[in-house]
């Protein structure tokens, strides 16, 4: 094994204008690929130099055509690396990705980009496990955490995110594909008027599974979505429509969230008529709504809650199983039997 370490203790600033970009590498910036055993550390600043790129973006102007844009940091099927104490802002496109890896531990990393920055998540996972994620700052104008297909063991502890839209696995299923996502923790973090908190969102069509899944110890302020499973994701211009495949979601635990809504639906399962969520368990939430009320929206998740819940969640025991195909099957309702344990 060879030990690698890269000290960064300044700033790296990558070329501003997008057409001296080389074409040979439209979709990565700087990448760390085929490590074992490395260490990225220093202090510094990794910065994009994005905001031609954001306006170029078709999300930002529909004239635009829709073409990606470099990542600015990559972890390319890479085994124990450690990446510490980095600033990543204004990048082109997605932050840092870490792909096809294991055993990867990022802590200190901040991400720092304005809320209306298009597609630029903080920290991406595909393809990966045993990743941690620990002791992060993420403020940007897509996803905070975005974690897709084939990962597994992702631990994320400490993390305060905002603005942006959240932490999220998925997209998943996009194009009738296949999402397997299992084994995420997220536990301690704050969500600071984000567009989503705590979310999970899956394409029509799509199969595969998101299995034993705890968010635990969040503190919303201010979210417009705090609590959210989406089985009707559609980010295309044109209508997404339903399919009797879908991503099964099961076995999701939401423990201790606390803090304020700004929509009425704090906590929104909006899940397949044909393959339901099950196993979704709520313990311990206090969301309110600033002003008004706040509920609880269902469509064929089932599971139950326990301890204190506001708003009240008895959709989730009451789902209309006739409608919902499937749905009771698989529905343990002692937590007992619920294992999210990693
Ligand atoms: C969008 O782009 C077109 C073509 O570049 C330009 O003419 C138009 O002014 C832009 N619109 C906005 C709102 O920036
Ligand atoms: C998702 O990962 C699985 C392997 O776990 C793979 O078979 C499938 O093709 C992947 N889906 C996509 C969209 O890449
Ligand atoms: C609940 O979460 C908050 C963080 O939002 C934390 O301060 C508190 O200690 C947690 N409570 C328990 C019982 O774990
Ligand atoms: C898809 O199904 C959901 C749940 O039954 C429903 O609320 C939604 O309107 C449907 N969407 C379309 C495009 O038919
Ligand atoms: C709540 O209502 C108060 C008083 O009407 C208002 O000042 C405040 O802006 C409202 N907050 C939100 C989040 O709508």
């Amino acid at each position: 094994m060879i030990f690698v370490m890269v000290q960064i203790a300044g700033t790296i600033v990558a070329p501003e204008e997008p057409r001296n970009w080389d074409p040979k590498n439209p979709r990565i910036w700087i990448v760390f690929s085929n490590l074992e055993g490395a260490r990225i550390q220093g202090g510094g600043v990794i910065d994009g130099s994005g905001s031609k790129w954001w306006a170029a973006s078709c999300k930002i102007n529909k004239t635009n055509p829709c073409r990606g844009a470099p990542t600015a940091m990559t972890i390319d099927s890479s085994s124990k690396v450690r990446v510490k104490g980095l600033t990543i802002q204004s990048a082109q496109q997605m932050h840092f990705t870490i792909s096809r890896s294991v055993a990867i531990r990022i802590s200190g990393v901040r991400v720092d980009s304005p809320p209306d920055s298009p597609n630029t998540d903080g920290i991406h996972i595909s393809e990966s496990t045993d990743i941690s994620i620990q002791n992060c700052r993420i403020g940007t104008g897509d996803d905070c955490i975005s974690i897709v297909n084939a990962s597994s063991n992702i631990k994320m502890k400490n993390i305060d995110c905002g603005p942006g839209h959240g932490i999220s696995i998925g997209s998943l299923g996009k194009d009738n594909s296949v999402g397997i996502v299992t084994g995420i923790v997220l536990d301690t973090a704050t969500l600071t008027g984000t567009t989503n908190g705590l979310r999970i969102k899956t394409w029509q069509g799509g199969s595969g599974y998101v299995r034993s899944v705890r968010f635990e110890n969040v503190k919303m302020d201010d979210v417009e979505n705090p609590i959210i499973i989406d089985q009707f994701y559609c980010d295309s211009p044109t209508v997404c429509k339903n399919k009797t495949e879908a991503v099964k979601i099961s076995q999701v635990i939401y423990r201790n969230i606390s803090g304020t809504s700004r929509t009425s639906k704090a906590m929104k399962f909006a899940c397949s008529d044909t393959v339901p969520c099950s196993n979704i368990v709520l313990n311990n939430i206090n969301l309110e709504r600033e002003n008004g009320t706040a509920e609880t929206y269902c469509n064929c998740a089932m599971g139950f809650d326990y301890g204190f819940v506001r708003p009240a969640a008895d959709c989730l025991r009451n789902d209309d199983s006739s409608r919902c195909s499937g749905g009771s099957e698989n529905n343990n309702r002692k937590h007992g039997q619920v294992n999210t344990e990693l």
